[in-house]
């Protein structure tokens, strides 16, 4: 399969409710193909920093780097450990921070990186090349946190039959290319005559999310952008899943003192709503894609934009989400 170019989605919304026009520095915490970044640079940033965990993301990044007369850096590192990889690179203090998560069509389309069951690659999925990898999991896990993974980051009715399969599969050859696990999983379920994705779909997404423990990564991030943003600084959000976008909405409810904060220290001040806001809701219903946005590219069709600014109060206490805000 011929490489896609990543194709920014929200490009425009995202960029326009950071308002760089009057200069500033902003992060990029996924900066993939770097859109986003390009964007904010054409809007007026004075400076961006580029982050993301893929090494090869920050490699493709150097020609944009050196044509930016010193107005983009990159760094290959978390959004999670964005306070570090921020002051390290003149991030700090941000006058606005984007996420856009997900994967980009180069991790998709290039076999080799093993996230898809499309293009037969080895079953890898990490978007940092390190750590157990998709064929460690489904080669070790237990049977039951596999029927779990699927269930809860694919929402895949059909989980335990997967599972059973994949248990099954791997007692006879372990599973090291994505074609097999593909194959796996048409056998357990076959293919409903109207499916419009692939019967694997959600399976492959559910283990990605898995190794890359991305809602994980989510929840650090977002707490990371309050500690980063200076008062009146802008977060802009785009998620894909209805799982990542309920972890931001929560995330924004709360600091926003739209949803009760509970604190484990101290169970009095349960649901106290005095702790005073530290972001101000800029949408209260999420942004979506034009119809012309999503005709164009198919993947923007489930992508929501939330946007927030920066109170001058105090970051919230994140041991203070009680329990956590992915549960
Ligand atoms: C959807 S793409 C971003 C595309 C980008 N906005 C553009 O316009 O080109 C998501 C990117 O985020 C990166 N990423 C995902 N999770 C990350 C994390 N926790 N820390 C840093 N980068 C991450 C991925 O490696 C990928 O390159």
């Amino acid at each position: 399969m011929t490489e896609r170019r990543h194709i920014s989605v929200l490009a425009v919304e995202a960029v326009e409710a950071l308002a760089p026009a009057g200069g500033g520095r902003f992060i990029d915490a996924t900066y993939g193909a770097g859109g986003y970044a390009a964007a904010l640079l054409a809007a007026g940033a004075s400076f961006v920093l580029g982050i993301d965990r893929d090494p090869d993301a920050i490699r493709e990044a150097a020609p944009a780097v050196a044509a930016s007369g010193g107005r983009l850096k990159v760094a290959q590192g978390r959004f999670s450990d964005m306070a570090a990889l921020a002051a390290a690179n003149d991030g700090l203090p941000a006058d606005g921070i984007a996420f856009d998560f997900g994967v980009s069509s180069m991790q998709i389309d290039r076999a080799e990186r093993g996230f898809s069951f499309q293009n037969d690659g080895p079953l890898d999925m990490r978007m940092e090349n390190a750590g157990p990898s998709a064929a460690d999991f489904v080669n070790t896990a237990e049977m039951r946190e596999i029927v779990l993974v699927l269930r809860r980051l694919g929402e895949e009715p059909r989980a335990r039959r997967i599972a059973e399969a994949i248990v099954a599969a791997r007692a006879e050859q372990p599973i090291e290319r994505t074609a097999r696990l593909a194959d796996i999983v048409l056998g357990a379920i076959g293919r409903r005559p109207d499916a419009k994705t692939h019967p694997a779909t959600r399976t492959f997404q559910a283990i990605r999310m898995h190794v890359n423990d991305e809602l994980g990564e989510i929840v650090r991030g977002l707490a990371a952008a309050e500690l980063a943003l200076r008062p009146g600084g802008r977060l802009a959000v785009v998620s894909f899943h209805s799982l990542e976008d309920r972890i931001v909405k929560r995330f924004l409810n709360r600091r926003a003192g739209r949803e009760a904060n509970a604190s484990r220290h101290d169970p009095a001040a349960l649901f106290d709503d005095r702790t005073p806001p530290s972001f101000r809701l800029l949408n209260r219903r999420p942004t979506a894609p034009s119809d012309a946005e999503v005709a164009a590219n198919p993947r923007a069709r489930s992508a929501k934009l939330r946007a927030a600014e920066r109170t001058d109060a105090a970051a919230f206490d994140p041991a203070d989400d009680f329990g956590s805000i992915a549960a």
